[in-house]
């Protein structure tokens, strides 16, 4: 089987039509949207749900890739860890394919973007789980935190609670992220340095390349850093201090 495969290379059905983030963000503001959906209104949800759950597909498929890719090479229970994890994001596209019906909206509704697979290719180990536990799924750590807390608003208890126990696991990705992270890098500052480096990184793709400064209302639309989760997710005090200044910068916090 092949190693490190494209993106267009995964199998999908024909309903999913997949786009560069960029693109879709371009194509929301020329159409006067706000870069990303704001959960101003309904389908605005729909579509940040729609979105959760074509990662949730990819964080499935990367974590598959990365038994496959490194089983040889890294210890039996980093492979186990990730293979659990393969199972996790099973029942979490599961969920969330429940929960854009529950909200009206269906498979394929929106464009699927490509962002967490590309960071799930990374060429070592560290750098994926930096790159997708750390920084991905730790920025899925605070948009679940603050799609409780606008479930809790509408009064749908059913959102509230899937979306809880989805957050359950993905801060024990986000752990396990951390754990890998240094164990693999054990003896080798200059990995572990890189692979950080990586992690940080992913902050910056969210800024893609700048489009969101065109529109003010995304400025005010805010996903604040779900502090008490990250530290319970393994991030130290200057990690969560490096993100809070980077809210100021980025249009998905
Ligand atoms: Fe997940
Ligand atoms: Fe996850």
């Amino acid at each position: 089987m092949q190693k490190f495969i494209a993106y267009d290379k995964l199998a999908r059905e024909d309903r999913f039509i997949r786009m560069r983030a960029r693109r879709v963000a371009e194509i929301r503001m020329e159409q006067g949207l706000p870069p990303f959906p704001d959960l101003r209104d309904l389908e605005s949800l729909r579509n940040r749900i729609h979105g959760i759950l074509v990662g949730e597909l990819q964080a499935m498929e990367g974590a598959g890739r990365t038994v496959f890719d490194f089983a040889d090479d890294t210890p039996w229970e980093f492979v186990m860890d990730m293979a659990r994890q393969v199972w996790d994001e099973a029942r979490h596209v599961e969920i969330y394919t429940k929960l854009l019906e529950h909200l009206g909206g269906y498979l394929g509704e929106y464009p699927e973007s490509t962002l967490l697979w590309r960071c799930a290719c990374a060429a070592t180990p560290e750098e994926r789980v930096a790159g997708v536990n750390r920084g991905l799924e730790g920025l899925a750590c605070d948009v679940f935190a603050q799609l409780i807390r606008l479930a809790q608003k509408l009064d749908d208890p059913l959102l509230e609670r899937a979306v809880d126990y989805v957050l359950a696991d993905e801060i024990t990705h986000v752990r396990m992220g951390s754990y890998w992270l240094r164990r693999l890098t054990e003896n080798a500052p200059e990995r572990l340095q890189k692979a950080l480096e990586f992690q940080m990184s992913i902050d910056e793709r969210f800024n893609l390349g700048g489009v969101r400064g065109a529109d003010a209302r995304a400025e005010s639309e805010g996903i604040p850093i779900a502090q008490d989760i990250r530290r319970e997710a393994g991030f130290s005090e200057d990690e969560i201090a490096r993100l809070v200044a980077t809210t100021q910068r980025s249009p998905v916090y």
